[in-house]
């Protein structure tokens, strides 16, 4: 049986469970994987402190094991951009493969780093990085290499989706659903990048480049996170027959691809509308064979550990084919696919304020599927002469949508800022 030599550098939560599982289950990866996985080096800032198992070599200075002629393959587990990136170009330079968990250093870096993997005839597995332990890399490499991909749409932040979850089940605010996510140990003590949409958009760029063939390129991207959503929002998509989640969506129409993160409402006759708490789940759309939807645990330790130990498998038996960008045919543009809006208004309680309403969306062309205007109750102060209205527009894309806002913004009748989001209804 053929061994795979393996330098690791960082022995943090995903470190320690790549670590552990190689340790508990070597016979299982050896019969239905055909490989021993040996770790030669460790790379652990805080020495073998960091390392339960004495046996293993350990050093301090990481770029000792990036470095290191001894190793096959180095596995970057330390996150960030900087000194990950140095690692991961020392290795490959050294004709070593790699395997990284880290979506940052893909999303923003994946093509030189590609480029450089390719003239060095070594491979990047960068399974873990995206939905965890749920192989979406894989399906969208493999298992779907026969179709073109029209369209995705995913649930790709956990954390998100925890908290959109506990507050439209149980009613909980934010700040407390945020809190819950942590004491869970579920959200990181700085949540910025999770909830801003950051992390979600940084995997939808991955899943984009390989659906669409782009390069990757996470800063054309455009996202927005879920404090932009309100209670209020929630209670209106359900009563319109959607959950709200915090979608990451690629599509290819005309040959333009467009790739956004944001939160969305999805038709509850959807299987991503059902994916409650910190699950993750992927809606792939292929000419021809239409959706398969792919539903797992999208981070944590040991999920994520089983993403990499699956490269390091891949890897030793022979990897896939390059994703060097000169083989890339689309960008990602600015402009963005169209959706079915919702929309929610404060309008004054006067006559004819509805039909007004209803002439802006008919001056952009733009239909009113459904609209919810419930009578008068008890608002905060400031409101107090205003309904709330709610509109189900017909598809419309991102330039068309900001016009009607504006037109509608600067109605007396309208008071406060138009809340807006996209309906995925797709299938
Ligand atoms: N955790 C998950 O569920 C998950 C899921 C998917 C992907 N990922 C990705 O997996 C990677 C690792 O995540 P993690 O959760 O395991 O992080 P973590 O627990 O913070 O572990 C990172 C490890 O790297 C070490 N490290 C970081 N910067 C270093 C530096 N400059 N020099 C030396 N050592 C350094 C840390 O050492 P110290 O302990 O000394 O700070 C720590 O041991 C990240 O790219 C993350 O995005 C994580």
């Amino acid at each position: 049986m053929k061994t795979l030599k393996i330098g690791i550098c960082g022995v943090g939560n995903v470190g320690g469970a790549v670590l552990d599982t190689l340790n508990k289950n070597p016979e299982i990866i050896q019969s239905q994987g055909g490989v021993h996985l040996e770790v030669v080096l460790v790379g652990a800032r805080k020495g073998k402190a960091a390392v339960e198992n004495k046996q293993l070599n350990v050093v301090e200075d990481l770029k000792e094991v990036a470095a290191s002629n001894e190793i096959d393959v180095l596995v970057e587990l330390i996150g960030g951009c900087d000194l990950a990136k140095e690692l991961v170009e020392t290795a490959i330079k050294n004709g070593k493969h790699v395997v990284t968990a880290n979506k940052a250093l893909i999303a923003s870096h994946g093509d030189e780093l590609f480029k450089l993997a390719k003239e060095k005839n070594v491979q990047i597995g960068f399974e873990a990085s995206v939905a965890g332990g749920t192989p979406v890399i894989k399906a969208l490499r493999e298992g779907l290499v026969a179709n073109k991909v029209q369209w995705f749409a995913g649930i790709l932040n956990g954390t998100t989706n925890f908290i959109l979850s506990e507050m439209s089940d149980k009613n909980t605010n934010f700040d407390d659903a945020l809190k819950q996510a942590q004491d869970l140990g579920l959200a990181e003590a700085d949540p910025t990048m999770d909830i801003d949409g950051t992390d979600a958009a940084q995997k939808a760029s991955i899943l984009a480049a390989l659906a669409f063939k782009v390069p990757f390129d996470f800063k054309s991207v455009s996202y927005g996170g879920i404090d932009q959503v309100d209670p209020e929002d929630l209670k209106y998509a359900a009563e319109l027959g959607y959950a709200i989640k915090h979608i990451a969506y690629g599509s290819l129409v005309d040959e333009e691809v467009s790739v956004s993160a944001y939160p969305t409402l999805v038709s509850k006759e959807l299987l991503l509308s059902q994916v409650g708490q910190q699950m993750n789940a992927l809606d792939i759309c292929c000419e021809d064979m239409g959706s398969t939807v792919y539903y797992g645990p999208g981070a944590g330790p040991k999920p994520t550990a089983s993403a990499v130990i699956a490269d390091l498998v891949d890897i030793a038996n022979g990897g896939w084919p390059s994703q060097d960008s000169a083989k890339k045919v689309n960008k990602i543009t600015k402009k963005t696919a169209s959706f079915p809006r919702y929309l929610r208004l404060n309008v004054k309680n006067e006559p004819g304020a509805i039909a007004k309403i209803s002439s802006i969306f008919a001056n952009e062309d733009i239909s009113i599927e459904a609209l919810i205007q419930h009578e008068a109750r008890k608002l905060p102060e400031d409101l107090q002469d205003t309904v709330p209205v709610v509109i189900i527009s017909g598809s419309v894309s991102e330039e068309i949508i900001s016009k009607l806002i504006t037109n509608l913004e600067s109605m007396k009748e309208i008071d406060t800022k138009v809340r807006q989001f996209r309906i995925h209804n797709a299938v």
